[in-house]
């Protein structure tokens, strides 16, 4: 059985085929050390694992949750527990398993010639082959590993309907939990002819803002609540359930809508300066809606060849599964 997997640093992303329909389930990594007690949480799940003589476990609310949010993540414990869970997510009985996984784009291809960096690819397979332990379960069976590069694979399809010649720039955009990752393709996948990645620009911007003001709001919470707050931001009744200081309530909304506009405009600036006139913009990744508006600001001559792709967080792994796991 074949799983395309796009595991990324705040999410991972998982979809294959099954009853010739694609699948796709959202893990978020969320991981702390040591294992969680059974007794306490009846009847519910608990994911406790174990890679050598380290002991983690799946904790979705603790704010003592390991980071992932750095590049080395892409090689460590914490990227070969994300993608095991991200597995057992799918309800697929675990078996043995081939899986396609991604890296970043400046992790993939070096940035001085855009050719394929052997030594990194080479790394993260070694990683994901390695052994680790559930307790009292079953986990998949990994014995096959392929690697890709993230964000631009994401346009495969797009591209191919969208009648395009062999000159036609398309600027990939692809805003994540913590990178902004940009790359241009020429014509229909023919080329790659730069790429760039930038790891101070993300989601996470958000995130943290949105943190610290709950935190001032009498209200911590853990970035995977923070995150669900800023999804649903136009929620009113979500976000007086998360926020303890009711009289904060607009100003934490505030905060966030600040915030989001300071994304969109660091990550419009670095577009055009990496690319002045692409013939056609792409956006992808989980922050993708955020920025929407931002880039048509600075391509406004673009219009309608700026393109939100539909469900962009899952698009990636969505994508390289019709592509190569059929
Ligand atoms: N509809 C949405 N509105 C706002 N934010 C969203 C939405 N959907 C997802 N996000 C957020 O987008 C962020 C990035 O998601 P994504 O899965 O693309 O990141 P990632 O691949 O894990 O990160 P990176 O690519 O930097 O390694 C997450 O923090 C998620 O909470
Ligand atoms: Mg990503």
């Amino acid at each position: 059985m074949k799983f395309a997997i796009d595991d990324g640093s705040t999410n991972v992303k998982i979809s294959w085929i099954e009853n010739d329909k694609v699948h796709c389930v959202t893990s978020p990594n969320s991981f702390r050390k040591d294992w969680k007690s059974a007794a306490l949480i009846n009847g519910k799940k608990i994911f406790n694992y174990q890679i050598g003589s380290t002991k983690y476990t799946f904790d979705a609310t603790s704010d003592r949750a390991l980071s992932t949010t750095h590049v080395a993540y892409q090689y460590d414990d914490l990227n070969l527990l994300s993608v095991h869970h991200a597995l057992l997510q799918t309800g697929v009985s675990p078996c043995p398993v081939s899986i396609l996984v991604t890296l970043p784009i400046t992790e993939y291809y070096n940035a001085d010639d855009c050719q394929k960096n052997e030594a990194n690819i080479a790394r993260k397979k070694e990683n994901l082959l390695r052994e680790i332990s559930l307790n009292k379960g079953e986990l998949f069976e990994i014995v096959d590993v392929e690697v890709l590069p993230e964000s631009l694979p994401a346009v495969l399809t797009t591209l191919v309907d969208s009648g395009i010649n062999a000159f036609t720039k398309s600027l990939v955009i692809d805003v994540g939990g913590t990178t902004l990752d940009m790359g241009v393709i020429v014509g229909e996948f023919d080329d790659v002819s730069s790429v760039y990645g930038n790891a101070t620009i993300g989601v996470s911007m958000v995130t943290d803002a949105a943190r610290k003001a709950l935190a001032a709001a009498d209200s911590d919470a853990s970035y995977l609540v923070a995150n669900e707050l800023i999804k649903h931001r136009h929620d009113r009744e979500f976000a007086c359930e998360v926020i303890n200081d009711l009289s904060k309530v607009d100003w934490v909304l505030e905060c966030i809508e600040n915030k989001i506009q300071e994304l969109g405009n660091a990550i419009a600036y670095e577009a055009k300066t990496f690319m002045r006139n692409p013939n056609r913009v792409y956006l992808v990744g989980g922050g993708a809606m955020l920025i929407e508006e931002a880039v048509h600001a600075v391509y406004p001559s673009l219009g309608e060849k700026i393109v939100l792709l539909e469900q962009p967080q899952e698009a990636l792994s969505r994508e390289i599964c019709c592509y190569h796991a059929a």
